[in-house]
């Protein structure tokens, strides 16, 4: 590590954070964050937002919700917007609304969560829950989780879209098994974003979900990106490839996660985050260079051969 990198380092994670970040795994510098507009209002968030799923799920203790507040504090003050909860997803909604209200940083914030639930009346009092859950008046977006009720879910949706609850409409999935339906439903419907499962080694959805999305002017967000573990153990033990440093790649999340909001297609990516650590690792993934068409098939040659 070089002084200047070292210096920047300690004076934005103080020195004692700094010595936790092994070298070679330097995280977001200080500067903007790449962003993408989500194409029914031209609206730019950053490539990289806050997954919630399974860590903030299991939040009990204070010293839990400490560490998740410095997580959501740091991420805000370097301009990161998107958060992805559900209601589903156990103390994760409750929690991310405790903070952010605590931190006071809700309007600089783009808060998503799901509606997962059968029945018109079960549909409308989980969203109502997770208002309440928020603490918020408005929420950005909020999707059909895993197409659970998707027609019925979807009207109540565009109710309160008219309303002005809710700014943008959408659905997810992260089941290959479930695309067809998943396609047929976005040449159906006019939905502001749509959000699936892709990463390296599971590019499934760049055959057609992906394309689709582009054509129909929906914003992509992407889940599952790590694939949870499963991308790290593929390469444990291993060093980058010299070439990664050609794309401003310092870890292997990096590496992950520049191959995934490189896709045209993509607005932005919501790894499951719960430390300052892996935050910080995972935004500089939205700064730098990132791989054109040529080096992201490097890339997944690589990942091929693993
Ligand atoms: N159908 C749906 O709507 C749906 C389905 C699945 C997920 N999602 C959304 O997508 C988000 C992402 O999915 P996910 O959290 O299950 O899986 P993921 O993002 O693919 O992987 C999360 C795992 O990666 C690890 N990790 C994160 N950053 C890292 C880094 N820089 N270096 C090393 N390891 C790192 C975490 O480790 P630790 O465990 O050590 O923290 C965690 O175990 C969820 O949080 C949720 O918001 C939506």
């Amino acid at each position: 590590m070089n002084a200047t990198r070292r210096d920047v380092l300690r004076a934005t994670l103080g020195a004692g954070a700094a010595l936790l970040l092994p070298a070679g795994r330097l995280g977001a510098q200080p500067g903007a964050l790449i962003e993408r507009p989500i194409p029914s209002t031209g609206e730019r968030v950053p490539v990289i937002g806050v997954g919630t799923a399974r860590r903030w799920e299991a939040v009990t203790t204070p010293a839990d919700r400490a560490a998740l507040r410095e997580v959501l504090r740091q991420f805000a003050n370097r301009g990161g917007k998107v958060i992805d909860t559900a209601p589903s997803y156990g103390a994760a909604e409750e929690v991310a609304g405790e903070l952010v209200a605590d931190l006071g940083v809700r309007a600089s914030l783009f808060l998503a969560t799901k509606v997962g639930a059968t029945g018109r009346r079960a549909g409308i009092d989980q969203i109502e829950a997770s208002f309440r859950q928020l603490r918020t008046s408005r929420i950005d977006l909020i999707a059909v989780h895993n197409l659970r009720d998707t027609a019925t879910q979807l009207r109540t949706l565009r109710d309160l879209q008219q309303a002005g609850r809710i700014r943008y409409v959408g659905i997810t999935t992260s089941f290959p098994g479930q695309y067809d339906d998943f396609a047929r439903t976005m040449r159906a419907e006019r939905l502001d974003c749509i959000q699936v499962d892709y990463a390296l080694d599971r590019r499934e959805a760049a055959a057609t979900i992906l394309p689709l999305a582009a054509d129909r002017g929906m914003a992509v967000m992407i889940n599952l990106p790590f694939g949870r573990g499963r991308l790290f153990e593929a390469v444990r033990g291993q060093a980058l490839p010299p070439w990664a440093s050609e794309l401003d790649c310092a870890s292997w999340a990096q590496f992950f996660l520049k191959y995934i909001v490189s896709h045209p297609a993509v607005t932005c990516c919501v790894p499951g985050i719960a430390s300052v650590q892996y935050l910080l690792d995972n935004l500089g993934a939205a700064q730098g260079r990132l791989p054109d068409a040529g080096m992201r098939r490097r890339m997944e040659e690589f990942i091929g051969r693993l």
